[in-house]
Parts: structure tokens; C-alpha cells; sequence
């Protein structure tokens, strides 16, 4: 394993500081690679300040590859602190860069992560456009 992964990328496989689940989460989303089978389901908080939504935090279950679980870890750190909008602009790219490189046949386990933040994002608006009405 370590011939293909960086030690950073399995440092986050072996000690994820965002596994789990958050309780009272405003948003809960599951995505799914239907070629390896594999799933993650994410919680999102998120905290309004003024005019701003920022993302408070971000749990993970991933039942996956290590390359899907370490992604998982690194979308977590990467998106907590952010505002959503800042949030919508992070892609695979930035997730393979933290991650010290990866393997292309593992690029769509990153993909897969970005697309849990895309709809826990895409969840949140719409659940606030419901709230509005
Ligand atoms: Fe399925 Fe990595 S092989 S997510």
C-alpha cells in the first residue's frame, strides 16, 4: 500500500479526525461509485454569522477504499471554516494536491468525495429554500 499512497494519505486512512456522525446536523447526504460499490455518508453543521453560512463541521462514514476514506478526511478539514460559497469552489484537484498525489485509477475516489460536499451543499440550499417559503 504505501508504494501507491503518500504517507499523508495514509496517516488519514489509519487516524481520520472526521469520522462519525454529527447529531444534530442540518444536513445528512449518502453518494455511491456504482463500478466499485463503494459509499460515504456525510453530516454537515453549519453556522450563520451575519451574512455569512459558515461551514461549522463535517462527519464522515465511508465504507471504501483507503484512498475514499483519507479523501473523506481531507474534504472534512478542507471545507470546515469555509463559507459555503468558498466551500462549492473546492474540486478533486485540491483534495489529490493535500493528499501528497495520488494514483490516477484513485482519482474517482476523490471525485466522490467532492460530489458528498456538492450535494450536502446543493441539501442545505434547498432545505433553506423550503424554510424561506
Ligand atoms: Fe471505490 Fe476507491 S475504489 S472509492
Amino acid at each position: 500500500m504505501s508504494e501507491l499512497y503518500s504517507e499523508k494519505l495514509i496517516e488519514h486512512f489509519r487516524n481520520p479526525k472526521n469520522a462519525g456522525e454529527i447529531k444534530d446536523a442540518d444536513v445528512r447526504v449518502t453518494v455511491g461509485n456504482p463500478v466499485c460499490g463503494d459509499v460515504m455518508t456525510f453530516t454537515m453543521k453549519v453556522r450563520r454569522e451575519k451574512d455569512k453560512e459558515i461551514i461549522e463541521d463535517i462527519k464522515f462514514k465511508t465504507f471504501g477504499c483507503a484512498a475514499a476514506i483519507a479523501s473523506s478526511d481531507i474534504l472534512a478539514e478542507l471545507a470546515k471554516g469555509k463559507t459555503i460559497e468558498e466551500a462549492k469552489t473546492l474540486s478533486y484537484k485540491d483534495i489529490v494536491r493535500e493528499l501528497g498525489g495520488l494514483p490516477p485509477v484513485k482519482v474517482h475516489c476523490t471525485q466522490m468525495a467532492v460530489d458528498g460536499l456538492k450535494k450536502l451543499i446543493e441539501e442545505y440550499e434547498r432545505k433553506k429554500k423550503r424554510n424561506h417559503c
